[in-house]
């Protein structure tokens, strides 16, 4: 029978990844899949995290079943890392989830469940796998403008008025910081737009949140989610603690409703805990009682932000040294977006072709959409970087 299913296309992030571990050249450098690495491009544990887990070891007692919402504890310290105090808290209901990915299945089943011919929107271009993650067999998927690829900014204007061209059947997901793949984000204007206009047409705001703490801080990363988390009567937040935590592996995340009672969230949430039995059942313990421990300890939980605040400024000074370095060899400012741009990516605005002769002639590994993760760079290799990237634009 197995003869009777056609091969699957690779997911592109991941087939670079095991051509990248393939390619024996030395100096081959990794700007591929969406993974923290420090300055010696490895991807190191958190001693935040290490510590939680000799806590953990010290003090579990028991390998049963969390339950179907998960750890309560967990989920409650996601709350007030990513809403803050920006919604009543008997409005926001979470259920810990495998992944962000794992979160933004959940709530995928849950909107067809409550919106079953929904359109769902995506930023253009939007990060690969929301694609199979968002389908259900109701769901259409369709764009809303985002990136202006001539001025590697977001195009605003046209992604307002295509919001503004929207119903109230419809559901609109946004990159809650951090935008993959671009690198360009909204301004803090811009989302008091975006919640004016969901308030205004009443879609369903669904947001994924998965590089908190990457961009401009912890808070500052937090606007929009909690922008409109304090303007909408109902949204969805799907969130993961993969990079901000550093726990790829151990897939943490958690899928938030906020509805407009509590009366409304609990049945938000009696539906997730529903779907993800269908599923998976359960989540798995190990990193989400991670999570907990840190945040729940004054001295942890400072390590921690310590810790995310090292990597985040790591990453600005690649962007400022990247951007200069192109400034030096090539004259012009062509590249001044860098700068600009927040988080682990950005866009660097060249073909396929390109792309694949800077793998295939230089050793160096990006996504074919030309998505570079700025953290796989290491400053003594950022003038070889420009220097491939100017020789095949
Ligand atoms: C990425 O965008 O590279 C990461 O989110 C890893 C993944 O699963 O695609």
């Amino acid at each position: 029978m197995f003869e009777k299913l056609s091969s699957p296309k690779p997911d592109a992030i991941l087939a670079l990844l095991a051509t990248y571990n393939a390619d024996t050249r030395p100096d081959k450098m990794n700007l591929g899949v969406g993974v923290y690495m420090n300055e010696k491009g490895e991807t190191i544990i958190l001693d935040s995290v290490k510590k939680a887990e000799a806590r953990l070891l010290e003090a579990e007692t028991t390998k049963t079943y969390v339950g179907l919402s998960g750890d309560k504890g967990y989920n409650q310290a996601m709350q007030e890392i990513v809403f803050g105090d920006s919604v009543a808290n008997e409005r926001v209901n979470g259920v810990q989830a495998t992944g962000g990915s794992g979160a933004l299945r959940v709530l995928s089943k849950l909107t067809a469940r409550m919106r079953p011919d929904a359109k769902v929107y995506v930023s253009d271009p939007t990060w690969p796998n929301h694609y199979a993650l968002l389908q259900t067999e109701h769901t259409e998927i369709e764009h809303y403008p985002y990136f202006d690829a001539a001025t590697c900014s977001v195009d605003f204007a046209a992604m307002a008025a295509k919001l503004r061209t929207l119903t109230a059947n419809d559901v609109v997901v946004l990159h809650g910081c951090c935008h993959n793949p671009t690198g360009a984000n909204l301004s803090n204007e811009q989302w008091d737009e975006v919640a004016e206009i969901a308030v205004e047409v009443g879609f369903l705001p669904f947001i994924d949140i998965a590089y908190q703490g990457f961009g401009d801080g912890l808070e500052a990363d937090a606007y929009g989610v909690r922008k409109l988390a304090s303007s909408v009567d109902e949204m969805l937040v799907a969130v993961s603690c993969s990079k901000n935590f550093g726990i790829y592996r151990d897939r943490v995340g958690c899928a938030f409703a906020i509805g407009k009672d509590q009366a409304s969230a609990e049945l938000a949430n009696a539906n997730m805990q529903n779907i993800s039995r269908g599923i998976y059942s359960m989540p798995p313990d190990h990193g989400a009682s991670v999570v907990r421990i840190i945040w729940d300890n004054p001295e942890l939980r400072q390590l921690w932000q310590d810790e995310l605040v090292a990597m985040c400024t790591r990453m600005t000074s690649l962007r400022n040294k990247l951007a200069d370095e192109f400034k030096r060899q090539s004259g012009g400012d062509k590249f001044e977006f860098i700068r600009i741009h927040r988080g682990m990516f950005s866009l660097m605005g060249l073909s396929v072709e390109q792309v694949i002769e800077l793998r295939d002639a230089h050793g160096i590994y990006m996504i074919e959409d030309s998505r570079v993760n700025i953290a796989g760079l290491q400053e003594e290799n950022i003038p070889r970087v420009v220097k491939s990237i100017l020789a095949v634009s």
